[in-house]
């Protein structure tokens, strides 16, 4: 496997070339990438090139200039679906982002569930694939119940086989949590939830950027994801469902190119796949863009990307072990983040301190906002990893952090 030249890389990346590489003066250490990552140059250009050179709404129009906008629509739409190995493009729905994609799917099965139907959750979800279920539950008198996390924070099968029953109708788990970072074994849970006739919810949003997903190996349900987190655009992102799923999934939107006619009285008849889930005009530049950034991620390779990752994460909790002021709570988790926090500092505080030293993280719940209950602490400091990170970012978060007890300096520098 070829390994991967981060600082190459960088040349990729307009946040990396002159005013931006040096941030208020100093080198830029931006290391929360699980919260968006930066863009590269070739996506920018291709969501950039449908405004400049080819703007026309798709699918609606009967002239070439709209015809040229429909391929590149199609092509992104083909791309994402080689990039998740989906059988089919209209397997691909395009979505503003995983909280959209994961609201279809929740508000999608309302018709589907009923009073005393179970919903699977796991402590350490995101909101985004919470409060949609909440929602529906609500709506339908359906029962949330939670897998419980392992002693290492971790979602494992034989957990999930716990509380799964003859009343669960959906499984909906992070792939990788946006806090403790570990890989679920998806297949596995995927295929425990099938054996009580459940469906599968894969949210993908900290998974898909960082490792090859497959759908069709996984045999998800429905798999969602943002085009943000991946070098993508904002506003962008995908819903990925079995064809015999995304059929039965009743809309969320309603209006223009997603229906075949309606008549006075009431009768409507909607589109085929996926363009029923695809009401109004779509993000078409973001869509363009994302696609673009598929193929970025597949020229760089994820194996590199992920042995990269790993690298720099086990620099990084080596060398806050090594300071002795910090608590690692996914000290052996498998992908780029890094969850700690620093004895007896609020999370808030170093996140501060640290961007007085030009290093970027994320602190507080991170929108998990169970998981403080697990975890038994109110807030926590991550630092998430991406391909254009260096050891140097790493190092420069641990001299960081060796004083973050200092953090008053921050505020009153
Ligand atoms: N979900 C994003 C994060 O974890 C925003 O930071």
């Amino acid at each position: 496997m070829k390994e991967l030249d981060p600082l190459a890389l960088r040349k990729d990346f307009p946040m990396y070339q002159d005013h931006a590489s040096l941030f208020e003066g100093k080198p830029l250490v931006y290391l929360d990438n699980a919260a968006t990552t930066f863009k590269p140059y070739c996506v920018l250009e291709a969501e950039e090139g449908y405004y400049r050179n080819y703007t026309a709404n798709t699918r609606r129009g009967d002239y070439s200039l709209a015809h040229q906008a429909d391929v590149a629509y199609q092509k992104a739409r083909e791309k994402v679906a080689s990039f998740l190995n989906a059988s089919s493009p209209e397997e691909v729905v395009f979505t503003s982002g995983d909280t959209f994609g994961l609201n279809q799917v929740a508000f999608g099965l309302l018709p589907q569930l009923s009073a005393g139907d179970e919903i699977v959750l796991s402590p350490s979800e995101h909101a985004s694939n919470v409060l949609p279920w909440f929602r529906v539950a609500k709506l339908t008198g359906a029962i949330i119940k939670y897998v419980p996390l392992d002693e290492k924070g971790e979602v494992i099968p034989e957990n999930l086989k716990k509380v799964l029953t003859s009343r669960t109708k959906v499984v909906a788990l992070a792939s990788v949590s946006n806090v403790m970072g570990y890989s679920v074994d998806v297949k596995s849970l995927a295929s425990l939830a099938h054996s009580v006739g459940a469906l599968y919810v894969d949210d993908g949003a900290q998974s898909v950027p960082h490792h090859k997903t497959d759908v069709q190996e996984n045999d998800v349900d429905f798999l969602v994801f943002s085009g943000h987190k991946m070098c993508g655009p904002t506003g962008s992102g995908a819903l990925y469902g079995k064809k015999e799923q995304l059929e039965k999934l009743e809309p969320l939107c309603y209006g223009g190119e997603m229906n075949a006619r309606f008549h006075s009285d009431g009768y409507v008849s909607y589109d085929d796949l996926p363009y029923r889930l695809e009401a109004g005009t779509q993000n078409i530049a973001g869509a363009i863009g994302l696609g673009r950034a598929c193929e970025y991620l597949e020229s760089i390779g994820f194996d590199a990307i992920a042995k990269h990752e790993r690298k720099l994460r086990d620099l990084a909790v080596k060398g806050l072990e090594e300071n002795g002021n910090a608590v690692i709570y996914n000290p052996k988790a498998d992908g780029g983040i890094v969850t700690f926090n620093i004895k007896d500092v609020f999370a808030q505080d170093v996140a501060t301190y640290l961007s007085s030293k030009g290093v970027f993280v994320r602190s507080g719940q991170h929108c998990a906002k169970i998981l403080p209950e697990v975890l038994k602490t109110q807030g926590t400091v991550r630092a998430s990893f991406y391909l254009y990170n260096t050891e140097e970012d790493v190092k420069a978060l641990i001299e960081a952090c060796k004083t973050a007890e200092d953090f008053l300096d921050a505020y009153f520098a």
